[in-house]
């Protein structure tokens, strides 16, 4: 279990499936998260089970809890390049109550912390839209920093959108 200022980050578990079904399939979560949707209906449980449970080589997700024990979205990391030490990351804080009061912050600055210190990663990049702003000042606030954009990258709501790349160096977080 990793401890943060207001939240915990700990392994997915088999309890936690049905938590993370509603959200993969709630539109506004979907929206913030990734700039498309409506999601498939096809990405039933057992998918999800497959996707967040499932070890792989490749990254690992991981569930973030409040002060108070509960689940309220999850953190994780891909893409891990052996070489060059670095991964991307990914957040969704996927109860709504929750946005907008410091929890996502907390967790990237927590799990980032765990990536650089466990991990011995050098690198992590990251991507969102413009559209983003609460995201991308909570990765501004991580350590995060803008290093470039793809014009028109995304089509969200009948709009092109920039694509908003950032990283971080673990000399800079430190
Ligand atoms: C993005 C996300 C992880 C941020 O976590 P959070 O707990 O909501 O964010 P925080 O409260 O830590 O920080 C957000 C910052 O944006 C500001 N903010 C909050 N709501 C905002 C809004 N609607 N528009 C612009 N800024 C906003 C906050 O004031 C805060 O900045 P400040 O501390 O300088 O005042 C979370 O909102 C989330 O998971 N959203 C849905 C999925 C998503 O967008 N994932 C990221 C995909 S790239």
């Amino acid at each position: 279990m990793l401890k943060g200022k207001k939240t915990l980050i700990r392994p997915l578990e088999e309890e936690d499936i049905d938590r993370l079904y509603e959200w993969v399939n709630d539109q506004e979560v979907n929206l913030w998260a990734s700039g498309s949707w409506p999601l498939s209906t096809l990405l039933n449980r057992e998918l999800l089970r497959d996707r967040y449970l499932q070890e792989s080589a490749d990254g690992q997700r991981f569930a973030v809890l409040n002060e108070k024990n509960v689940l309220i979205g999850t953190i994780g990391f891909r893409d891990f390049n052996i070489p060059a030490r670095s991964a991307s990351l990914f957040i969704s804080i996927g109860d709504k109550n929750f946005w907008g009061k410091g929890y996502g912050t907390d967790a990237l600055i927590t799990f980032v912390r765990f990536l650089f210190s466990q991990w011995n990663l050098h690198r992590l990049s990251l991507d969102t839209w413009d559209g983003n702003t609460r995201a991308i000042k909570a990765y501004e606030k991580a350590g995060f920093q803008v290093e470039g954009r793809q014009r028109e990258a995304r089509y969200i709501l009948g709009k092109y959108h920039d694509a908003i790349l950032m990283g971080l160096l673990k000399k800079d977080f430190e």
